[in-house]
């Protein structure tokens, strides 16, 4: 079995600092790896920043900055959020290295040597904010400008000597594609939408950029750039040291298996990537989920429309787990999804603190009193212990199932339902009330430490500062996080010591 995987966030236009939306990919990203992880996966994790092309030009030229000067300072920013966001990634790519040069070149002439790229004149509509061309039908014109029907972006008009890729020719390969991998494009919704794009038919795709210089140059030909799309989506063979087929990292983890972007960028993946690399001979990658998007009252938060939330203020208000917690909870994965404080806030509350950091306080303190800081020795499970122990091996391959469809929202659902259920537990076997009974006393503690480091795991990739504060009180470190370990009822060593917790999460009093 290939115990292998892949995952990327897109790499992030550095043309100003991170909003909230790149956190969120970048978070769900982090879940993922995390989870492949502690199942035992060799798991390669890249993001990175995208630096090319006129919408970069564009901004360094209005700071008053040499491109890649402007590019190094804010790509360093995206960088450093990966650090606090507590990221577990294995590289941050930017386009602006040597060895992304490389990897572009050699695909521009695979493709070329293919004759699947030709000289043409493009005349038609371009978005630099999304660095996409659209046709008369993909724009309107609202208040005398001419915008993107998708993005709400402004369009102006180019026409220029322009290389361009053979996509129509890739039509039928890319249908056949779709419905050879039905879930190449997840969620369902959104490959419908992708399949009858493809279906209205597609036309030969712009590949190269003349009225300016900021970019990758065609290799034949100096006087074009390459579209910074061809350009940024290499990354994700670059980063594996593509052309090097040969190259360890290359063989073990092409094709990718999950491209996680948003659902703004969804036909870049999911047609021109796909088509692309069909062309070039390349396996195309396993999986691309295009997520909703964090909103801003009822509008995209993003960059160019100023409605943006910086995420290492919240951070520095309400801390990191409880930020990775909301968006993994609160915005149901696939929708787009607000961020309201007082719905974080309740989740410190309510969640965190009362369920998740109450429960381990109130078994630990309890143990200390009536037993010392030590794993007890437990007699025989009862009826209760093994009903609620067993839940979790019960529904093991279950979770696994859904994370490999995305499935976030089952996943924390589970798990909070677990938490639900370990306090019940707790309160329902009221062990202060089992003074004279001094086996079943322990065995009750014994049940709900088991409880704990089992929900701990599970809570790893959500929360894993946190989770990890937990398991360390029984000596579990990082390395040692297994998820088949969930299955084990009886993991923790009795007589082993138990390490001091500190309280996980402090509550914010309301005031008004
Ligand atoms: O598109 N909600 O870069 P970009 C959720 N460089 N996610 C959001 C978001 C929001 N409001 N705003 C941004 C690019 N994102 C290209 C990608 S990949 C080869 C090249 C996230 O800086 C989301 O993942 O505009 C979205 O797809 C991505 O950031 C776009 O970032
Ligand atoms: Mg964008």
């Amino acid at each position: 079995m290939n115990k292998n995987f892949y995952i990327t966030t897109p790499i992030y236009y550095p043309s100003a600092k991170p909003h909230m939306g790149h956190a969120y990919s970048s978070i769900i990203a982090d879940f993922f790896a995390r989870i492949k992880k502690i199942q035992g996966y060799n798991v390669f994790f890249l993001t990175g920043t995208d630096e090319h092309g006129q919408k970069i030009q564009r901004a360094a030229e209005k700071a008053n900055k040499d491109p890649l000067k402007f590019c190094d300072e804010i790509s360093k920013t995206f960088k450093d959020l990966s650090s606090t966001l507590n990221l577990s990634n294995n590289d941050f790519i930017r386009t602006t290295e040597n060895r992304h040069f490389k990897s572009v070149e050699n695909l521009w002439n695979i493709l070329e040597k293919k004759k699947e790229i030709y000289l043409s004149k493009y005349s038609g509509w371009y978005s630099v904010s999304d660095e996409a061309f659209y046709t008369e039908d993909e724009i309107e014109n609202i208040n005398g400008k001419k915008i993107s029907k998708s993005s709400g972006s402004t369009v102006e008009w180019v026409e220029e000597e322009s290389f361009f890729f053979k996509l129509s020719k890739w039509q039928e390969p890319l249908l056949k594609f779709y419905s050879d991998n039905p879930k190449f494009i997840l969620p369902e919704t959104r490959k419908n939408e992708v399949v009858s794009f493809v279906k209205s038919g597609l036309k030969d795709l712009s590949v190269s950029r003349k009225s300016f210089s900021w970019g990758i140059k065609v290799p034949s030909n100096k006087d074009h750039v390459i579209y910074v799309w061809l350009d940024a989506l290499t990354n994700y063979l670059s980063a594996l040291n593509y052309p090097n087929e040969n190259d360890e990292k290359f063989k073990e983890f092409w094709p990718a298996d999950l491209h996680l972007i948003g659902k703004d960028i969804l036909r870049f993946h999911a047609v021109y990537w796909p088509a692309f690399l069909l062309a070039a001979d390349i396996k195309p990658p396993k999986r691309v989920y295009g997520h909703g998007w964090i909103l801003s009252g009822d509008e995209k938060m993003s960059k160019s429309k100023g409605n943006i939330l910086d995420p290492i203020e919240i951070i520095n208000n309400y801390g990191l787990d409880p930020l990775r917690y909301y968006l993994l909870k609160e915005v149901s994965f696939g929708n787009d999804g607000n961020i309201s404080k007082d719905k974080l806030e309740s989740c410190i509350n309510s969640d965190l603190a009362n369920n998740y950091g109450n429960l381990c306080q109130r078994v630990i303190t309890f143990c200390e009193k009536n037993i010392g800081l030590e794993i007890p020795k437990f007699d025989t499970f009862n009826e209760d212990d093994l009903s609620i122990l067993n839940n979790f091996d019960n529904n093991l391959k279950k979770l696994d199932q859904e994370v490999n469809n995305q499935n976030i929202n089952f996943y924390v659902e589970f798990v909070v339902d677990q938490l639900f259920k370990a306090n019940k537990y707790f309160n329902d076997q009221a062990p202060w009330g089992k003074k004279d009974e001094p086996d079943r006393l322990k065995t009750i503690v014994y049940v709900s430490l088991e409880l704990i480091r089992k929900i701990s795991i599970l809570l790893y990739p959500i929360i894993p500062n946190t989770s990890l504060k937990v398991l360390n009180i029984f000596s579990i470190n990082e390395n040692e996080i297994k998820f088949d370990s969930i299955s084990n009822n009886e993991y923790l060593r009795p007589k082993k010591k138990i390490l001091k917790l500190d309280i996980l999460f402090k509550k914010i009093e309301n005031n008004d």
